[in-house]
């Protein structure tokens, strides 16, 4: 039984695949090219792959053979499940063990962007500073603010328990309630101009899909407090990106904690990287190297789970048909 690997992950992860069936493994630190893996697939009765693959009606008429596609993410908009369902391929993904490491990220942005770490280090380094001074580098403070935590799945969930801890006041929007957030972190579940309107910071924890696709843009950041940090840990394109970038110059809104983008990696001439209240950083939410290792595990046993004909231990649900 032939498999595709389409990146080199954690060693113990490809122990499992290799135990359990011939693999081939991309290895070049880059993507794998989408000719190559079109060729690749061809033979292969499994696939495990990565957010910057897609996958699509073209890979699956290629790869002909294959009984399981895994991704190692929770996130899978890169997948079109509906071309997979109608190959009979089951997609599998990563949920849970991102979760805590996720919001962990979220929290970070939060911190350094409120607190200005990252133009204190730049203005440290630079040796600019001369003396203790009681007005550098003033910023804003997390404890006792409001969060309005957009989506509260598994992930915002646990942003919720890390602002419960920071004593501030919680606000969510989701599709239906989320009674373990409200009993024991005091969330309160408004709609999203409530939310927008009163939060300090708005932290995005909803999947990309048809219907969040550009869920922020300039009409929700003029709802927004002038002073608002917008943090998005998600995906790029739940924000219109340029929106975003027009409120944080004209200070619409105060700042911005990023670490996905409508386009990855950034473009080094994108017009964000000439501002300053914002902090970037390359879609590591998940990037510890426990969680990683995790993932790459859970995708694995999917993968081989898959192979087999057995039930995956994630499997992404088939969309409902119209
Ligand atoms: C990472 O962005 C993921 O979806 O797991
Ligand atoms: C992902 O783990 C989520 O549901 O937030």
């Amino acid at each position: 039984m032939r498999v595709l690997v389409t990146r080199d992950i954690p060693e113990e992860a490809l122990k499992i695949v290799a135990e359990n069936a011939e693999m081939e493994l991309w290895r070049e630190a880059r993507p794998i090219p989408r000719e190559v893996l079109i060729e690749q697939v061809a033979d292969k009765v499994g696939l495990l792959c990565m957010l910057t693959d897609r996958i699509d009606d073209a890979v699956l008429e290629a790869g002909k053979h294959l009984r399981v596609v895994s991704q190692m993410a929770v996130g899978y908009d890169n997948i079109d499940v509906a071309a997979c369902t109608k190959h009979g391929v089951p997609v599998g993904n990563t949920p849970g063990v991102l979760t805590e490491t996720t919001a962990d990220t979220a929290f970070a942005l939060i911190l350094a962007t409120a607190r200005r770490m990252h133009e204190s280090e730049q203005f440290l380094r630079a040796g600019e500073w001369k003396m203790w001074d009681p007005m550098l580098l003033l910023g804003q403070d997390v404890h006792h603010a409001t969060i309005g935590i957009v989506g509260m799945g598994r992930i915002g969930y646990e942003v919720a328990r890390r602002a419960y801890g920071f004593q501030m006041r919680i606000l969510y929007t989701g599709n239906r309630p989320n009674e373990e957030a409200e009993r024991n972190f005091e969330a309160q579940r408004v709609d999203l101009p409530t939310l927008l309107r009163e939060s300090d910071f708005v932290s995005v924890h909803t999947p990309l899909n048809a219907q969040t696709h550009h869920l922020l843009g300039a009409e929700h950041f003029a709802q927004m407090k002038r002073t608002a940090i917008l943090i998005n840990t998600a995906r790029g394109a739940v924000v219109d990106q340029k929106a975003l970038y027009t409120a944080l110059k004209e200070g619409v809104i105060g700042g911005a904690g990023l670490d996905v983008f409508e386009r990855e990696p950034l473009p080094m001439d994108d017009p964000l990287l000439t501002l300053s209240n914002l902090v970037l950083v390359p879609h590591i939410g998940s990037a510890s190297i426990k969680t990683r290792t995790q993932m790459a595990v859970l995708a694995a046993k999917n993968l081989v789970a898959g192979i087999q004909g057995k039930p995956l231990l994630h499997e992404v649900p088939a969309p409902i048909q119209p």
